[in-house]
């Protein structure tokens, strides 16, 4: 072997990454430790990271403004609650109780739901509706009502799996030139 090859195997070895220490690791998420309750402040990065990875966009200031709106809002109908599973934030779910708009009668609006890509399919997400349709309830209505993209089949899959159906509103919109 050359004096160049086995000064490259050397470095190779050297620079081989070494695996991290297991426990060290921060836990996995899992079904038996998922919990659901009102978001605090701390979360708020958690969300922020979990929203740029469905997004592309890290919109600090946007739910900082959404923060202050909906965190301990409940009295006015407004719900921003996130799943931990053990101490991580791993989804959360953001609606609100409106009255009379569209001419509709007072009804739930999921407007947000997000779920960490590693923490999926353990059911968080139907833990959260579950649990803002528990607030709707409570807040006297008795259906509860979203708007998705045509292309986005996850959450359209996710929500009809929920038994939600195209409901009697059509979107409508116009480019204002
Ligand atoms: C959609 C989303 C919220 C689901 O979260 P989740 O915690 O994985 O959902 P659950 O584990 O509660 O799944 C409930 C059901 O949804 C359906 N579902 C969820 N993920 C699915 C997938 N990848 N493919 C097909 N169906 C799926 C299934 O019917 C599932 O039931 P099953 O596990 O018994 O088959 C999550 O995938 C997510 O955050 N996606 C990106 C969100 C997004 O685009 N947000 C922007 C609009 S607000």
């Amino acid at each position: 072997m050359s004096r160049t090859t086995q000064t490259g195997v050397a470095a190779k070895r050297r620079n081989k990454p070494i695996p991290p220490d297991p426990a060290t690791l921060p836990a996995l998420p899992t079904r038996e430790a998922l919990s659901i309750r009102p978001v605090r402040l701390d979360d708020l990065n958690a969300v922020i990271e979990m929203d740029a990875l469905v997004t592309g966009i890290k919109k600090r200031d946007y739910w900082n403004s959404l923060y202050g709106r909906y965190a301990d809002a409940v009295a006015t109908g407004q719900h921003f609650l996130v799943a931990t599973s053990g101490s991580e934030v791993i989804g959360f779910v953001i609606g609100e109780v409106r009255d009379w708009e569209f001419g509709s009668p007072p009804c739930g609006w999921v407007f947000a739901i997000d779920v960490r890509p590693d923490a999926r399919l353990m059911g968080a997400a139907t833990q959260l509706l579950q649990a803002i349709s528990a607030c709707f309830k409570r807040a006297g209505v008795s259906k509860v009502r979203t708007l998705l993209s045509r292309e986005n089949t996850l959450i359209l899959s996710f929500f009809r799996s929920q038994g939600m159906m195209i409901g009697p509103f059509i979107p409508l919109e116009m480019d204002l030139g």
